[in-house]
């Protein structure tokens, strides 16, 4: 494993972190908590703290949820389909021009190395204009009715109103994008409520939509705790829909809060995605691919491809292949351009992510490579896991099981089709999946039958702003991208007019 003790770039620091601390955005201003808290947000390289930010509380969110309401019943709600496509046009030109220093400022404050989120670059933007599109091609449908005597029946398609959007810390950058396209583009309004620990992007974000010209009101981000400003706003009965993407446990207490007034609810969670490689696949692809489903990030990805299966003939020198590429990987803080695995995300998660290291190790697992916490010289400062392989991995274990969030790979052996879907279906979640083989027809066998949102054949995590992006079983419901996204996000209203 190479390791990185001086980055070139470390010195890079954003002017938007000097000064006081962040404020939150409500109704079109930035303001400070009602109780004035404020929590910090840390460079999880090094430990040191970047800067304080507002603490949002039940009250917080309480203003800001009044606010959109207010700027959804306001002029919002006669904003033409083309004036929400120019607003949306203009962020995302605003977003373009300062896209290094919001990359910067997700390596900063979550660890991802500069060049994930600089490559991020495509998706975000893509994502923006997108929606920008969409915002002009909402409509409803006029439908032949069978009654007798005369009635016109047709639909229109509405904004379900006020969304609170609760988000992880994983990707910020191309996750506020996803909630604020939809957003924009349907003429909803928003509560935001960014991770605690990484609310920094969010919050350089909304000053970019206030350069833009955004109507007060129509975004609100208000950073704080889950079981505070998280929960009060999944809670809050004058919010519509919920917009979750987190673990499955929260996704399981949005639900509950919901019921309260029955809000609409989507839930983006995570999984235990399986990466399943046949004997034929080009292996030249296949172990970086397989390599990198898991390791991109640190493994902090919601469809991480984390089990991996390997045909018999094949798997000891796959997995020993996907071990050295893991081995070869650059380890250390994400500001380094030549960087290729940053720390995690936090302490706490680091904590996560070592207890299954060790658990796995426990259950008879074999680590071939990695397996350990990376302490040497300037990694002892941050919370670096080197990229690890398991090997010898049974269904049974923990770490086949459960999702880890950090960049471990379980890698099991099969012996042919029918036992591998069985055992990659085996799993209480279903988001991602992967299958590599240049056989057409077991390419098409395994896609049909696993129990997943997205089918990768022959590459991992490919992502495009109209492709629907969700899970099956209890990775979550509702899709991201897509038609099929705005759904989400709208309201059928019949109408009938009798005309004799
Ligand atoms: P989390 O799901 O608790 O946090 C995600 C968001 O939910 C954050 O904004 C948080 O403040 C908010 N939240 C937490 N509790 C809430 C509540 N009671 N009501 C409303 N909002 C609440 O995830 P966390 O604690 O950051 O990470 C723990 C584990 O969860 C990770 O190790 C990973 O396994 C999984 N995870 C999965 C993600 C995915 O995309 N699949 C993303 C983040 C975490
Ligand atoms: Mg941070």
């Amino acid at each position: 494993m190479a390791i990185t003790q001086t980055p070139r770039d470390a010195d890079a620091r954003p002017a938007f972190l000097n000064g006081a601390p962040k404020r939150m955005l409500i109704d079109g201003r930035w303001v400070e908590a009602a109780s004035g808290k404020t929590f910090p947000s840390l460079n999880p390289a090094t430990g040191e703290e970047l800067t304080r930010v507002a603490e949002g509380e039940r009250e917080d969110i309480e203003r800001a949820v009044a606010a959109a309401r207010k700027a959804f019943e306001g002029p919002w709600s006669k904003a033409k389909p083309y004036d929400r496509q120019a607003l949306l046009l203009r962020f995302a030109d605003l977003v373009e021009a300062h896209f290094d220093e919001l990359a910067l400022l997700d390596t900063l404050d979550m660890g991802a190395p500069i060049t994930r989120t600089r490559g991020l670059r495509l998706r975000v933007l893509g994502m923006l204009r997108y929606y920008a599109g969409m915002a002009t091609a909402i409509h409803g449908e006029t439908i032949e009715n069978s009654l007798p005597g005369e009635y016109v029946s047709f639909t229109l398609r509405e904004p379900v109103g006020v969304v609170g959007a609760i988000i992880p810390w994983n990707a910020p950058l191309a996750s506020v994008t996803w909630k604020i396209g939809p957003v924009l583009a349907t003429g909803c309004t928003m509560v935001l409520k960014p991770a605690e620990e990484a609310p920094l992007t969010a919050l350089r974000l909304g000053e970019l939509l206030l350069e833009a010209g955004l109507p007060a009101g129509v975004v609100n981000i208000v950073p704080g705790y889950g079981e505070t400003a998280g929960a009060a706003l999944a809670q809050h009965p004058d919010v519509d829909k919920v917009a979750f993407t987190g673990s499955h446990v929260t996704g399981q207490k949005i639900v509950e809060a919901s019921a309260g007034n029955l809000k609409r609810v989507s839930l983006e969670l995570g999984g235990k995605s399986p990466d399943v490689v046949f004997a034929d696949a080009d292996l030249e692809t296949a172990v970086p691919g397989a390599a990198m489903a898991v390791f991109t990030n640190s493994g902090q990805v919601c469809c991480a491809g984390t089990r991996l299966f390997v045909e018999s003939k094949i798997y000891d020198e796959f997995v020993e292949r996907v071990a050295a590429f893991g081995n070869r990987l650059k380890l250390g803080p994400g500001v380094d351009p030549e960087v290729q695995v940053g720390p995690l995300v936090s302490e706490q998660q680091l904590a996560r992510v070592t207890e299954y290291l060790e658990q796995g190790k426990h259950e008879g697992a074999r680590a071939i490579s990695g397996g350990v916490r990376a302490r040497d010289g300037e990694l002892a400062r941050g919370y670096f896991v080197p990229p690890t392989v398991f090997a010898d991995v049974q269904d049974t274990m923990s770490i086949a099981r459960e999702e880890i969030f950090g960049p471990v790979l379980s890698a099991m052996r099969f012996q042919d089709i029918d036992e591998v879907v069985r055992r990659a279906n085996a799993t209480p979640f279903g988001l991602g999946s992967g299958v590599w083989t240049w056989d057409v027809s077991k390419a098409h066998r395994v896609a049909k039958a696993i129990r997943a949102g997205s089918v990768w054949v022959n590459c991992y995590q490919v992502l495009d702003p109209a492709v629907p992006f969700g899970g099956y079983k209890m990775s979550g419901y509702g899709r991201e991208g897509g038609l099929q996204h705005l759904e989400e996000y709208l309201n059928v209203k019949a109408v009938w007019i009798k005309t004799a």
